[in-house]
């Protein structure tokens, strides 16, 4: 079992992490208590979780429908109607039983709810479990774009127990480990050389364990995204606007999917700002090409991304600012890039593909 302090909270890791969530709900008395899920989390985790803990054998379910459009203010409003009919008060508790969608929906709904209801993430999928159910960053997406409304909240604990991963569909899996992958790029040389040389299917608890460390140490320094935090949104400037662009249509992308073909492009602005090494560059690409398998981009004007990009809540001023590596392991901040550069990076991306035709 691993526990890990984050400010002002716990987040136990392992086979006990249930055992670890009744302790919690003994000790702290709510007057209710609520379970957020979608259809599948009901279906494959919920039982468990009801059986681990017996004190939610009386919680209320309040079930959403799965997916990245569960993750709007329509559900939201869902959310808290069922908290207002069922008489909520200051001293009841939301337990958000799912993967990104449902602790970033569950948490934000939490954080609005008569100014401030405590919450619990317990986290289902590997993305979840490995970056979204920690750091305290909660919202929906609003007018097409992602996380456009949110609020920094954080949960009273993070139980996570890696069992659950046993009936999340491999794509899913493969999504996790893009954020995983990330972490160790913009943080750690080691966890990086880990990842790139490992020979057998890696240990899901170790893996997460090493992510959340991580990502904890470096969200301690810089709570409220001002500096330094900024690093892990490597990836995610194209990512965003890929995946919003793309939501609800055939090409749809799964969010570490489109922080994977980010993590290439953006890549290739480092390395036309001269901060990586065309080395660094080829060991990036390879590793992720490799890994992720990323798609060929779907027929998308670039202009069209770029003017997504201009409603990034890191463009300010009309400048794009990026994360971006400055080798292996580590990243800069606030990287002032232009629209021409985005375009040679998309080009680049592009050429990876006419390269094996
Ligand atoms: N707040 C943050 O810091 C942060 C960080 C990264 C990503 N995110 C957000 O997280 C979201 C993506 O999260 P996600 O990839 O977990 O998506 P998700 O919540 O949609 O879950 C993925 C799918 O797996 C299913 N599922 C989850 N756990 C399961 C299980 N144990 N067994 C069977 N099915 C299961 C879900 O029902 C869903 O269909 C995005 O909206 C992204 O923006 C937030």
């Amino acid at each position: 079992m691993t526990l890990i302090k984050s400010g002002g909270y716990q987040i136990t890791i392992g086979k006990k992490a249930l055992n670890g969530l009744s302790a919690y709900l003994a000790k702290n008395r709510y007057s209710s208590l609520y379970i957020l899920c979608d259809e599948n989390t009901l279906q494959c985790c919920l039982p468990t979780l009801v059986i681990s803990c017996k004190a939610l054998a009386q919680a209320q379910v309040i079930e959403i429908e799965s997916g990245e459009s569960a993750k709007s203010m329509a559900f939201c409003a869902q959310v808290l109607q069922t908290l207002a009919e069922n008489g909520a008060d200051k001293k009841a508790l939301l337990i958000n039983l799912g993967g990104g969608v449902v602790s970033d929906l569950g948490g934000f709904s939490a954080s609005v709810y008569k100014r401030g209801l405590h919450f619990i993430n317990v986290p289902t999928s590997l993305l979840a479990m490995a970056d979204a159910s920690v750091g305290g960053k909660t919202g929906v997406d609003f007018a097409g774009i992602k996380n456009l409304v949110g609020a920094f909240a954080q949960p009273q604990a993070v139980f996570i127990y890696p069992e659950f991963l046993k009936t999340l569909p491999q794509r899913h899996v493969v999504n996790g480990l893009a954020e995983i992958y990330k972490i160790a790029l913009v943080s750690d040389l080691k966890f990086w050389n880990e990842l790139k040389n490992q020979t057998k299917k890696p240990d899901q608890e170790t893996l997460i364990a090493k992510s959340v460390f991580l990502k904890n140490k470096i969200v301690a320094k810089d709570p409220f995204d001002k500096g330094l935090r900024k690093i892990l949104n490597f990836g995610h400037t194209i990512g965003h606007a890929l995946e919003s662009l793309l939501l609800e249509t055939e090409s749809e992308l799964l969010h570490g999917e489109a922080v994977v073909q980010g993590m290439i492009i953006e890549s290739h602005l480092s390395f036309q700002k001269k901060l990586i090494s065309k080395a660094d560059l080829s060991e990036i690409c390879s590793v992720l090409l490799y890994n992720f398998k990323p798609q060929r981009l779907p027929d998308l004007p670039v202009e069209k991304i770029i003017a997504m990009m201009r409603n990034d809540k890191k463009t300010k001023a009309g400048k794009f600012n990026f994360s971006l590596p400055v080798k292996i392991g580590a990243c800069r901040f606030d990287v002032d890039v232009s629209e021409q550069q985005v375009k040679k990076a998309f080009l680049y991306y592009q050429s990876l593909y006419n390269d094996k035709t």
